[in-house]
């Protein structure tokens, strides 16, 4: 991709090393972290415990998955009053209702009598109630305690009144967040402009055309860094390089919790596919401009969001362990295409399936290296400064106790020790 220039950093929120010696609480020495904050050109990669600690991986599922807002999926779930469904987000699980108003809710799914789980993780039903499998205890969709059989010495003072307790969920273009903690700052603040760049393309009002599961031997950090940069296209995706050209493209600049970019179409290219050809119809409301472009955004930690002239592909990580990860992909259309009879979304899905198999090839082999001996902090190249914003997340993250903004967005280098050609 290429960058824009940056004469003043847009970031209002920086890390205050000096407060952070004294404080710290880091899952890794920040001797370690510090290289990766350096601007890029002088910055190093994340050191090897991040990809292979189980220390970390823990920390990371309490203070970045359960300590933020993950997506839990799309809204079409949740489409009627009485729709149920349960996700776990770090070690917590959340039981996400449509209640009787069509509001969201979100609980945590533990029941108040001696906490059986209300509802299967990742299944879904339709109720007009919540009741739970152990013994029947039930709720009304507000989560207030309406029932509980053969209970007949509860005074109305006890607590177990209060019914479910609440767990923060927020709706958004047509996708389910949660943040288990509580404690993650409000949602609009999470996702700042992205909004707005997301909202050309009005997801919201999309179908769901495909879904695809993969589990991939590597660590959730990999699959995001290789999410983010091109620099790799040439090497390992011969058909994805004659739609894009690698180099094209700029980077946004964000005011929330994300990192990404554009990428240009190839002259002859509608789409993202094996030919160029679209079989589906652009967006609605999309300008020219727009209509020439692939817009790739990663909502921290682990919402990939990929929009394309005529369809949104996303990517849903969870992870697993700290070298294990599992990855939703979904492909969504408009209506007007997918009441074709004649709709066939094959064409966006085999060549994202045929890309990202390519990808997981690489993550896995990347994976093998950070968990070497031989494996040292790297340099970064210019053109994966989305990769470094995305480090810099991390690594302050680290050293902040909780999600970061990127420190520094990536500046264009003027500067020989970044320009140079080393390898050309
Ligand atoms: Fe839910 Fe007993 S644990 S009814
Ligand atoms: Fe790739």
């Amino acid at each position: 991709m290429r960058h824009e220039s940056y004469e003043s950093d847009p970031m209002s929120e920086t890390i205050d090393i000096s407060v952070l010696k004294s404080t710290w609480s880091s899952p890794l020495d920040p001797a370690a972290l510090l290289p990766v904050l350096a601007p890029i050109g002088q910055a190093r990669t994340l050191p090897a415990e991040a990809y292979t600690s189980a220390e970390v991986h823990r920390w990371e599922l309490a203070n970045f998955f359960e300590g933020s807002w993950v997506c839990a999926g799309r809204s079409s779930v949740l489409e009627r009053s009485g729709d149920q469904t349960a996700v776990r987000v770090g070690t917590e699980g959340i039981l996400l209702v449509r209640d009787a108003d069509g509001a969201l809710r979100g609980f945590y799914n533990v029941c108040r009598h001696r906490g059986h789980e209300l509802l299967e993780c990742g299944a879904t039903t339709n109720r007009r109630g919540i009741v739970c499998p152990y013994h029947a205890w039930a709720y009304g969709l507000d989560g207030r305690l309406r029932g509980a059989p053969r209970f007949r010495h509860l005074t109305s003072t006890d607590p177990v009144h209060e019914g479910l307790l609440p767990a923060a969920v927020s709706e958004w273009h047509g996708w389910l967040f949660v943040n288990p903690s509580g404690a993650a700052p409000p949602f609009a603040q999470h996702v700042g402009n992205l909004d707005e760049l997301v909202g050309a393309h009005r997801p919201e009002q999309l179908v769901l055309g495909a879904t695809h599961h993969y589990e991939v031997a590597a660590n959730w950090k990999i699959v995001v860094e290789n999410y983010h940069e091109c620099y790799h296209c040439t090497s390992i995706h011969p058909e994805l390089c004659r739609v894009t050209p690698p180099s094209s493209g700029d980077s946004s600049v964000p005011t929330g919790l994300w990192v990404g970019g554009s990428m240009d179409l190839m002259p002859h290219a509608k789409t993202m596919s094996i030919s160029g050809e679209s079989q589906g119809v652009f967006l609605p409301g999309l300008d020219e401009g727009s209509r020439r472009q692939v817009f790739y955004y990663g909502m921290f930690p682990t919402f990939l969001i990929s929009l394309h002239p005529d369809y949104v592909l996303t990517h849903r990580l969870e992870p697993l362990t700290p070298d294990r990860t599992r990855i939703e992909c979904q492909w969504l259309f408009p209506a007007e295409a997918m009441e074709r009879p004649d709709f066939d979304p094959s064409y966006a899905v085999e060549f994202w399936d045929l890309t990202n198999r390519q990808d997981w090839q690489a993550c896995e082999s990347v994976q093998r290296g950070v968990a070497s001996r031989g494996y040292r902090q790297g340099p970064l190249a210019i053109e994966e400064d989305n990769v470094h914003q995305f480090q810099t997340m991390v690594a302050g993250g680290y050293l902040q106790g909780g999600p970061a903004r990127p420190v520094a967005p990536a500046r264009r280098a003027t500067s020989p020790s970044v320009e140079g050609s080393f390898g050309d």
